[in-house]
């Protein structure tokens, strides 16, 4: 095997917090890693290296690399970036020939970057270059994630048939619609030209299903700040575009199951919610039924409501935050969420009253069609509010 390819890293999608500087020929780690993917780019493998590498030599000269990532393309893609190298010391290549597919290639790549700051471009010139310069200076202010978009101002597509611009737009409402809290931070979601920083995104295992690996990013990372650049996507002078139906298809099961993923968590804090349902309605039967203790009804349902909150506590302590209260250890720190849990839902019962009035007295809803909503609404309350101060997430940054 040739010396310079490289490596490819272990089979886990997970980008480490920094990648210990090794085989790079520019002897620190540089600021930017751009990752090109490639399949079948031999026609423009050339030029993209040499105009990138015009480019970045003039804006941040001995401060970046560029890594190709190529799936072993019949064309031979690999082999010429390969021979490039000798021309262009920042430039590595890496050869892939288990794994395919563009998302896992960018990740592959971002895997072995040394940079602090993760890039991708098309390797097909139809991302014009000249925008890099905007983007990183969009990260030098303090963006987590930098976007080429074609949909701001100065931005387009250049010859696009209103077959392509109506599925792309159709593409983006359907992620609006499965996916509305990612989606909409980003007024172009399929691009697939951005910079992202990589303590968004180190540690967390991405796991993207086939082409818009922006929208993995945007999902699992941490990201506050989103900037956007303008650009107008280009004409293909060389090869041609691998996008075929089964991008389509793939791009919705990836927002499924990004829907799925970061739902999971209010999924298990609703089936805590139900097992309380159950210890409340069991101690409330226990405590004050005629044929049991047959204690007032107000005194048993106070000490069945607290134990339901416990046992909710306990069960979203160790199950629904498990990967939260584990970095919060500790006695004490266990008993300050189990004391602010109990507040919040308490202050969610009263809330709870209150809808149930509004709703019934105010709107004339049918009453449990009333409570129902009431519920629902104070889950929701609950769940953010404990998520945010009981849990902390803020605090651990998750
Ligand atoms: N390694 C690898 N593996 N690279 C791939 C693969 C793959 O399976 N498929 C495509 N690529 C590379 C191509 O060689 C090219 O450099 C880049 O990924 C984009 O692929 P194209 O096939 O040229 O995509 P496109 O121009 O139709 O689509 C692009 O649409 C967006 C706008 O809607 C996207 O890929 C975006 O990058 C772009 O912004
Ligand atoms: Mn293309």
């Amino acid at each position: 095997m040739n010396p310079s390819l490289i490596p490819i890293p272990s089979k886990i999608l997970q980008i480490p917090d920094f990648y210990p500087p090794e085989s790079i020929n520019i002897g620190h780690c540089p600021k930017l890693s751009l990752i090109l993917p490639t399949y079948n780019e031999a026609g423009n493998i050339k030029d993209i290296v040499e105009v990138l590498s015009e480019l970045l030599d003039d804006y941040i000269p001995g401060n970046y690399e560029l890594i190709v990532v190529d799936d072993n393309s019949p064309d031979y893609t690999w082999k010429l970036a390969l021979e490039l190298t000798a021309n262009y010391p920042q430039l590595r290549v890496m050869r892939r020939t288990e794994e395919k597919g563009l998302s896992t290639a960018v990740i592959r790549g971002w895997q072995v970057a040394q940079g602090e700051i993760l890039g991708v471009i098309d390797a097909d010139l139809q991302h014009p270059p000249e925008i890099l310069a905007k983007l990183l200076q969009e990260m030098e202010r303090g963006a987590d994630l930098a976007v080429a978009s074609r949909h701001i101002e100065g931005g387009g597509v250049s010859e696009w048939s209103i077959i392509r611009r109506f599925l792309s737009r159709g593409a983006q409402m359907l992620g609006l619609l499965i996916l509305p809290e990612v989606i909409s931070r980003l007024s172009d979601p399929m691009s697939g030209y951005f910079m992202v920083r990589r303590r968004a995104i180190a540690q967390k295992t991405l796991s993207p299903v086939g082409y818009k690996i922006l929208i993995e990013v945007a999902a699992r990372g941490r990201i506050r700040w989103i900037a956007e650049v303008g650009y107008v996507f280009r004409e293909r002078q060389d090869g041609e575009s691998k996008v075929t139906w089964k991008q389509y298809v793939e791009y919705i099961q990836h927002l499924l199951r990004l829907r799925l993923s970061i739902s999971a968590r209010f999924i298990q804090f609703c089936l805590v919610g139900l097992s309380g349902v159950v210890v409340d309605m069991g101690f409330l039967y226990l405590l004050s039924d005629e044929t049991t203790l047959g204690l007032p009804l107000t005194r048993s349902k106070i000490i069945a409501a607290e134990l339901a909150i416990i046992n909710n506590f306990l069960w979203n302590d160790y199950w629904t935050f498990r990967d939260i209260s584990c970095r919060q250890p500790g006695k004490r720190q266990r008993l300050k969420r189990l004391i602010k849990f109990n507040l919040i839902c308490l202050a969610g019962l009263v809330l709870n009253v209150l809808f149930l009035n509004l709703f019934f007295n105010v709107f004339n809803l049918n009453r449990y069609l009333a409570n129902f909503l009431a519920i629902a609404l104070v889950t929701l309350w609950n769940f953010w509010f404990n998520l945010k101060l009981s849990w902390r997430v803020t605090e651990v940054d998750q």
